[in-house]
């Protein structure tokens, strides 16, 4: 039973928690918060010890009566690995100034640079490389995104080149100060943007550009693939790779799952916690193929579909699992994710 903490217990830290919590071969030994907030004794209440990630905060603790376990340095001995779960760039600093210093191994999220952490995570495309790794970085939500369709599409046909346009959502549901509130913004407005080499990251040679925009929703990202094949295979052949791949998806417009709306709507329905959609959501009328360059649209949770990958970043890290498929396996069934 290996032992984990989760550094930063935020919109990705308490679902990596719940993830980890779920796995009968590891286990929380803690998570950590700056704020005195109703997550920190929503934490506590679920059960976790609740360190404090800023010493010098206590007192806030104190007076919240929140019941803490310790400050952050209690908790880095009794690890075997940490999930840095903190703001874009806070990570890799953790990472140079103090888990280095512990020889404690770390996991980080996308908002870290790829040069920063020096390997990136996907758990399809290089889970063999993450194999007794020390710092490893799971790709954001939207490279997750395309790497969980595109590597199957590679397996069966092979990819000449993916053109990709991803309509990003402004903010998190929780957060009140990102937008744009009225407004369609390019962003970045050059192309490409960073996705495409994002995910050359994890999916080595990949011909990819992408290009993104904002939009005024919090629920979900949604991508529009074109990929021209190297192979010559049908809509058929496509949808049948995609629906025996695990953790994507294929919806239907037809059934009434037309919007990322009803995506969701779907996840709240089907009881995942939180409403969360591990899994990418394909929409099946959106595949076709002419002159041999598929089309099709997908829908991401941006909060959650990262998730089992960090599970599995864990397995691989720790060498656990020298198999992926064993791994994504293992957390599917834990987590309550089918195929
Ligand atoms: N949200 C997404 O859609 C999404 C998707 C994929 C990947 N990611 C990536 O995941 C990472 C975390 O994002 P998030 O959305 O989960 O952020 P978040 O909801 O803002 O949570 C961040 C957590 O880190 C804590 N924190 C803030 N500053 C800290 C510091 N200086 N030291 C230690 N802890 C600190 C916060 O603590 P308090 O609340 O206690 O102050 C909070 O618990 C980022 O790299 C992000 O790019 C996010």
């Amino acid at each position: 039973m290996k032992s984990v903490g989760i550094n930063g217990y935020g919109t990705i830290g308490k679902r990596v928690a719940d993830a980890v919590d779920c796995q009968d071969d590891m286990k929380i030994v803690g998570v950590t918060k700056r704020t005195p907030d109703f997550e920190a004794k929503m934490a506590v209440s679920k059960g976790y010890d609740l360190y404090i990630a800023a010493p010098e905060r206590e007192k806030l603790f104190n007076d919240a009566g929140i019941e803490i376990s310790g400050t952050i340095d209690d908790l880095y001995d009794q690890l075997d690995i940490i999930v840095d779960c903190t703001p874009g760039g806070i990570g890799a600093k953790n990472m140079d100034n103090i888990y280095r210093e512990k020889g404690l191994k770390a996991i980080f999220q996308g908002g870290e640079k790829h040069d920063a952490i020096g390997k990136s995570f996907n758990s399809f495309t290089n889970f063999e490389d993450a194999q007794g790794a020390d710092y490893v970085r799971v790709v954001s939500c939207n490279t997750t995104g395309l790497c969980r369709t595109l590597n199957p599409i590679d397996e069966l046909a092979g990819i000449k080149k993916v053109r990709a346009v991803m309509v990003r959502r402004g903010s998190d549901p929780g957060q009140i100060k990102s937008g744009p509130i009225n407004a369609i913004v390019p962003n970045p407005p050059t192309v490409p943007s960073h996705h495409g080499p994002d995910v050359q990251t994890v999916m080595y040679g990949l011909n990819i550009i992408t290009m993104a925009l904002l939009v005024p929703t919090t629920i979900m990202h949604q991508h529009n693939l074109m990929v021209e094949l190297k192979d010559s295979v049908g809509v058929d052949d496509v949808i049948d790779k995609l629906e025996s791949t695990s953790r994507v998806l294929l919806l239907e417009t037809e059934k009434g799952i037309d919007s990322t709306a009803t995506v969701m709507e779907y996840a709240r329905d089907i009881g995942r916690p939180r409403g969360d959609l591990f899994e990418i959501a394909v929409w099946k009328e959106s595949l076709n193929i002419v002159d041999n360059e598929l089309f099709y649209m997908q829908a991401i949770h941006q909060e959650s579909d990262v998730v089992p990958e960090n599970v599995d970043a864990i397995r691989a890290m720790l060498e656990m699992e020298s198999d992926p498929s064993k791994s994504i396996e293992k957390t599917n069934r834990n987590m309550g994710i089918s195929g």
